[in-house]
C-alpha cells in the first residue's frame, strides 16, 4: 500500500466533508426551489452532484492506492436561511474552508514525499480556485442587486455555468 495511515485518515475525513457539501448544496437547492428560484435551484442541484463526484474521486483514489475507505458520519446541513444571499455566503465560506482542507492534504503529501497523492490533489487545487470564484461572484452580484431585485440574478446563471 502506497498510502500512509495519516494520509488515508485525512482523505477519509475529506470524503465525509465532500458528501457534507453535497448535502448542504442539496438543501440550498431545495430552499431556492421552494422560494421560486428555479434556475438557482438547478445550479445548486448540479453543485450537489459535483460534490458527490468529488467524494467518489477521493474514494476511487484511496482504493487505487491500496488504502481503506471509511466514510465518516456526515452532519446534517443547514436548512433554514434568511434569504438567497445568505446561501451564497454560506457556500463561499464552505468553499474557502474546503480550500484550506485541500491545502492541508497537499502539505501532508509533501511532508511524506508522497508525490503520487500530491499529483492526484492537483485537480482539487484547481477546482477550488473555480469553486471559490463562482460563489464569490454569486455573492457579489446578489449584494449589488439587493434583496428587492434578487430574482434578476437568475439571468446571470447561464454565464456562471459556462465558466465551470
Ligand atoms: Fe468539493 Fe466544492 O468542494
Amino acid at each position: 500500500m502506497s498510502l500512509s495511515k495519516a494520509l488515508n485518515d485525512a482523505i477519509n475525513a475529506q470524503i465525509g466533508r465532500e458528501f457534507g457539501a453535497s448535502l448542504q448544496y442539496t438543501n440550498i437547492a431545495a430552499y431556492c426551489d421552494s422560494h421560486a428560484f428555479p434556475k438557482l435551484a438547478q445550479f445548486f442541484y448540479k453543485q450537489a452532484a459535483e460534490e458527490r463526484d468529488h467524494a467518489l474521486r477521493f474514494i476511487k483514489y484511496v482504493v487505487e492506492a491500496g488504502g481503506t475507505v471509511e466514510i465518516p458520519a456526515v452532519a446534517a446541513p443547514q436548512s433554514t436561511f434568511e434569504n438567497v444571499a445568505e446561501t451564497f455566503r454560506l457556500a463561499l465560506q464552505w468553499e474557502e474552508e474546503v480550500t484550506r482542507q485541500i491545502n492541508h492534504l497537499v502539505d501532508l503529501a509533501v511532508a511524506e514525499k508522497d508525490y503520487q497523492t500530491r499529483h492526484f490533489l492537483d485537480w482539487f487545487v484547481e477546482e477550488q480556485l473555480e469553486e471559490v470564484n463562482t460563489m464569490d461572484t454569486l455573492l457579489r452580484i446578489a449584494t449589488r442587486l439587493g434583496e428587492q431585485n434578487i430574482t434578476l440574478l437568475e439571468l446571470y446563471l447561464p454565464e456562471l455555468e459556462e465558466e465551470e
